[in-house]
């Protein structure tokens, strides 16, 4: 661990530290509309700024003298080994920080081995960013299509064919949220060709238009990711369909984490979209330990929303994830400096999250519950 701190203090200066620092050279560096876009939550951006206030509200009781001379922070989930707790979120239109896009972020994931979730709206195809890092840890993040179940149906079968590992149906996006930024830069990714990539290479969406112009294209992908009509009944459809695990992401309610269980997923991803969706919402980490609590480690549960920092990490595993996903904080390192700057986020999230397991007492993660948490 000296030889971490050692090695930030000579010669990393050249790229920020902090989210706020990587933060400044992607506003630099993006467009303001997409920049807006990016940053921005929902309505009055309450939940954005919840997320993370409730870390900092969340205090860890470390334990002392355990031997923490090597530190093991791996996790296992479905059956694979992930040397660290770190999953990159399912970031749609990453075209708008970087020109390579999920390219570079994949590439990034697959040398820091760090599983990465490419939205069902990236700016690439599924398997165009499979074929930049075929070695690298992939799962899928469905939007499901309420007017085209087919069309959800055939994306899963890319996906499966392409080599992700699991299906993420994220559930908290059954239409886009409030978001007044972008109605004031009057900025909409998709219109500007942004999220394309897994629909124009999808045969069921082209052959579902009357004819393939650029605005009849948009018109359908606008159509096709909304999904008011989502319920537990496609979830179990799309379970059936694919060999692969399927999470739901978005989950915040206790109960809907037992309906989850009930429904036979295979994991859940306590999130509320970034502070994207509904305003007012509670932060992913404050519900986490009610959440905990109803799955009983029958099934993994991720968490993401506001982390920000390694610590912050280290508190959702305490109160019972198995795992976080970053969101913005590893699209401004791509929008700061393509995949260097991704690779170089994620060392900086696994590095903080090692020394502060050790000063925790954490020899590895099997441990965790001999912390106690407490919230102010
Ligand atoms: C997202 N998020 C998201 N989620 C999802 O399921 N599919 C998607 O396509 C997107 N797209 C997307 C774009 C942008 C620009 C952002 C910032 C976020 C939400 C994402 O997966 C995750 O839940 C949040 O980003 C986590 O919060 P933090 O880490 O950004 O605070």
């Amino acid at each position: 661990n000296r030889d971490i701190l050692l090695k930030n203090i000579s010669k990393e200066t050249d790229f920020p530290l902090s989210f706020e620092e990587w933060e400044q050279k992607a506003v630099e560096n993006m467009l303001p509309g997409g920049y807006g876009y990016a940053s921005s939550g929902a309505g009055n951006e309450e939940t954005a700024k919840r997320n993370v206030e409730a870390f900092s509200k969340w205090a860890i009781v470390p334990r002392m003298l355990n031997d923490v001379s090597s530190v093991d922070m791996s996790i296992s989930i479905f059956g694979r080994r992930y040397r660290s707790p770190f999953f990159l979120a399912p970031v749609g239109m990453q075209g708008l920080a970087h020109e390579d896009g999920e390219k570079a972020t994949a590439k990034a994931a697959q040398s820091m081995e760090v599983p990465l979730i490419v939205s069902t709206v990236s700016t690439y195809s599924l398997e165009e960013i499979a074929a930049a890092a075929p070695g690298g840890p992939k799962w899928f993040q469905l939007y499901f299509s309420g007017c085209n179940p087919a069309l959800s149906y055939s994306m899963v079968e890319r996906a499966e064919k392409a080599g992700y590992e699991a299906i993420v149906i994220t559930v908290d996006t059954v239409m886009v949220g409030w978001r007044e930024t972008d109605m004031r830069n009057q900025f909409s990714p998709l219109s500007q060709g942004y999220g394309t990539g897994n629909y124009i290479h999808d045969p069921v969406f082209m052959d579902s238009l009357p004819n393939h112009d650029q605005d009849t294209i948009i018109a359908g992908i606008l159509e096709n990711v909304q999904h008011p009509t989502l319920t537990w009944k496609e979830v179990a459809e799309v379970k059936k369909r694919t060999r692969l695990p399927v999470l739901l992401k978005g989950i915040l309610h206790p109960e809907d984490a037992e309906m989850a269980l009930e429904c036979g997923v295979d994991g859940i991803i306590v999130s509320n979209h970034g502070g994207r969706q509904l305003d007012g919402v509670i932060a992913s980490i404050d519900t986490l330990p009610a959440i905990a609590e109803k799955v009983k480690g029958n099934i993994p549960i991720l968490l993401d929303s506001g982390v920000r920092r390694g610590i912050d990490a280290v508190k959702a595993l305490g109160l019972g994830a198995t795992g976080v996903l970053i969101g913005r904080p590893f699209l401004y390192g791509l929008a700061a400096a393509g995949q260097p700057g991704v690779e170089k986020v994620i060392e900086r999230f696994i590095q903080e999250t090692e020394v502060s397991l050790a000063l925790s007492g954490i020899a590895d993660l099997t441990q965790m519950s001999k912390l106690k948490m407490v919230r102010e």
